[in-house]
């Protein structure tokens, strides 16, 4: 059985007293969570060593929103992933939208990036998703199917037990415009055959394929209702405890 999982990705938001005040709240509300349903939270870098200290312990589970493409030395301004490793954290996002569209973040580097993570021992949330002139253009299959057969196709079947996938459509992340259940699971559904094609149909349904995109406390159920989406990746109702814990009990 695949994961239920549950992630707030913070992206570029609270300072660190204000990041440990809602990692507080929402270890505190954890316990009315379902305990299949998984519960992370993806920090800014500044955050993960306190943060570490406040979910220790926790249902609740550390990832970080990038890491550096290359190992180690002159690469300034970078966190690489065996740093992420060394404060406990579990996980790491890897090619949010936002690190594309605004860093040039490329498939290639990509491949990189979740080579090292996986080879410090972390689990990695890999993001993927069209643009609304890609979907207006009715190429979101096609985006998609490509940009997980260029960063995952690289790795293998043990890897994928490290790898979730997050499908999150651009036109979609914080304009409140949420894809409909049914154009979020034909896509989920999409992605799922893409890795039984490489991988098999076990590992296929063992990846946890999360949507992302103005998921909300009243939207949730819906989504997570449908067959081949396996929970969420919550970016603004994250800053809230009680709406992303209110996500959470969706299930
Ligand atoms: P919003 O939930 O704010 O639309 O953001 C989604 C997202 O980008 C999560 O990674």
């Amino acid at each position: 059985m695949r994961k239920k999982i549950v992630a707030g990705n913070w992206k570029m938001n609270t300072t660190v007293p204000e990041g440990i005040e809602l990692a507080k709240a929402v270890v505190e509300r954890s316990a009315s969570v379902p305990s299949d349903v998984k519960l992370i939270i993806a920090v800014p870098f500044t955050h993960l060593y306190p943060v570490a200290e406040v979910v220790k312990g926790s249902a609740v589970s550390l990832s970080a929103e990038n890491c550096a493409d290359r190992e180690k030395g002159a690469y300034t301004g970078e966190v690489s992933a065996a740093m992420l490793a060394s404060v406990n954290c579990e996980y790491t996002i890897l090619g949010h939208s936002e690190r594309r569209q605004y860093y040039g973040e490329t498939d290639e580097k990509l491949v990189e990036k979740v080579k090292l993570a996986l080879a410090c021992g972390l689990k990695v949330i890999l993001c993927v998703g069209e643009n609304l002139a890609e979907r207006e253009a009715g190429r979101h299959f096609e985006v998609c199917t490509a940009q997980i057969q260029n960063v995952l196709y690289q790795f293998t079947a043990e890897d994928m037990k490290n790898i979730v996938v997050a499908y999150e459509p651009v036109w979609a992340i914080g304009t409140g415009k949420t894809a409909s259940s049914a154009q979020a699971e034909e896509i989920h559904a999409c992605i799922r055959k893409v890795l039984a094609d490489k991988f098999g149909a076990q590992v296929a349904e063992e990846t946890s394929i999360l949507y992302g995109g103005s998921c909300k406390p009243s939207n949730a159920k819906e989504l997570f209702s449908q067959p081949d989406i396996d929970g969420g990746l919550i970016g603004g109702a994250a800053l809230k405890a009680d709406d992303f814990i209110a996500i959470a009990q969706s299930y």
